[in-house]
């Protein structure tokens, strides 16, 4: 499917942006491993949040979707069943990475499987300290890719170092050491997202922090509860920069998520010259939110070195996008990872930007954007990557002539309705 886009006026109106999808995922998979029912809204009803809930339909988890209400039936670990086929991730890290984690505590084998991109992802990572703590895995080249089978149970704790600062791989070890003997030590990866921390404290799990770099994990039995969720700052994210790009917007995003974790592109705006407005600043069930002004601006060019790197890693291919029409030179490295993600984000954002006329220079970790330039429609491809396809869109916003993007129904991954939602804030 191909969405057409051209520049458009200016983006005006107040919003409240698609539910946030890590925490979504995290909800349903810890409300299937707590005894009692959690209720988490607003659930984001997107493609990987789905995949999330049907794997946990097919190891017996009972749930309910009800408009933006889900309901999880938690009856503990010990309530999880052999599934009697593969549970299929669809395109979702998360959901693979995550699942494998908290099935490596389960004494029954699980196939985890997902769609071409995600079966090309690295998964040694998760491998590598789960089959320490005692579970079997294996998966195709060597046991680092998918699918991946798990045969748990029996789990000790380890300590662990971080090799990667990956929010996926720190939740896969701490939904394990949930299930397992003794003390299971993560150390490092504080600076990735900590959602999954933050709701492990809430419903009740022995967690304990030491310092700026360690963290301790015990066996513990999660407690059922309610949870709101914020919005997503990753999808406001791309919101926020059309409203930067187009001159005289003017637009207001209520009860985004401000978790520090995630919130390096807010830094990053003000930064380069953008005035983005907090408001509103609240914390409930252990996440911060807020509203967030922000209107038109003439941007500067940045440098954006690999430890700022994790609080904005979704969001570096719109940095791309800000850097074709900011003044001088903007400059990303250190980010590596962008190349395992749905697509290689860095092959991605820079191959099709060219393509609209930027001057992007690819580097092993990141990009080199020399601006302002004038970006002209072209026909672009979304790679199949969502993040890809909504920085192709908002590209195209401020480009001249009309913009192709081919393969655009990936944005259901985790924003669905974004073009109507764009079209909506130009009028
Ligand atoms: C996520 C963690 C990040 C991020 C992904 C979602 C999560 O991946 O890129 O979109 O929900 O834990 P890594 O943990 O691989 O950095």
């Amino acid at each position: 499917m191909e969405a057409v886009f051209s520049a458009a006026g200016p983006l005006r109106g107040e919003l409240a942006v698609p539910a946030d999808k890590s925490i979504s995922h995290r909800a349903a998979i810890l409300g299937a491993l707590a005894e009692g029912r959690t209720v988490a809204r607003p659930f984001l009803r997107s493609e990987d949040c789905m995949s999330t809930l049907s794997c946990l339909r097919s190891i017996g988890v009972e749930w309910a979707l009800s408009g933006d209400d889900l309901t999880v039936e938690g009856r503990g670990p010990q309530g999880w069943r052999q599934a009697s086929g593969e549970l299929d991730a669809g395109n979702s890290a998360t959901t693979m990475r995550l699942l494998a984690g908290a099935l490596a505590g389960r004494p029954f084998t699980s196939v985890i499987t997902g769609d071409e991109s995600l079966c090309k992802r690295p998964m040694g990572r998760i491998v590598e300290p789960l089959r320490r703590m005692g579970a079997e895995i294996t998966g195709r080249e060597d046991n680092t890719m998918p699918p991946l089978t798990v045969r748990g149970g029996g789990l000790t704790g380890i300590e662990y170092r971080m090799e990667v600062d990956s929010a996926q791989v720190k939740s896969a070890v701490l939904l394990a050491g949930l299930q397992a003997g003794g003390e299971t030590r993560v150390v490092g990866g504080r600076s990735s997202r900590d959602h999954t921390e933050r709701m492990l404290l809430l419903m009740g799990a022995d967690l304990s922090f030491e310092g700026e770099d360690a963290m301790t994990m015990r066996a513990s039995r999660l407690q059922a509860r309610e949870i709101a969720i914020p919005g997503d700052i990753s999808s406001a994210a791309f919101i926020l920069a059309a409203a930067v790009l187009v001159p005289g917007s003017r637009l207001k995003l209520s009860g985004v998520g401000l978790n520090p974790t995630r919130a390096g592109f807010l830094s990053v705006l003000n930064t380069m010259g953008a005035l983005v407005m907090e408001s509103n600043y609240s914390e409930t069930d252990n996440e911060p939110r807020g509203d967030l002004e922000v209107g038109g601006a003439q941007l500067n060019g940045i440098e954006v070195e690999g430890r700022h790197i994790p609080a904005m890693i979704d969001e570096v291919p719109l940095l791309a996008v800000l850097g074709c029409r900011a003044r001088g030179e903007t400059v990303v490295r250190g980010a590596g990872e962008l190349r395992v993600k749905e697509s290689d984000r860095i092959s991605a954002v820079c191959g099709e930007l060219a393509k609209m006329g930027a001057e992007i220079t690819e580097l092993p970790d990141g990009f080199v954007v020399h601006g302002p330039v004038g970006l002209q429609g072209a026909r672009v491809d979304s790679r199949g990557d969502h993040r890809i396809a909504m920085a192709l869109a908002v590209a195209a916003l401020c480009a001249e002539g009309e913009t192709v993007i081919d393969g655009w129904e990936c944005v259901n991954i985790s924003f669905p309705g974004f073009e109507d939602t764009l079209h909506d804030l130009t009028g």
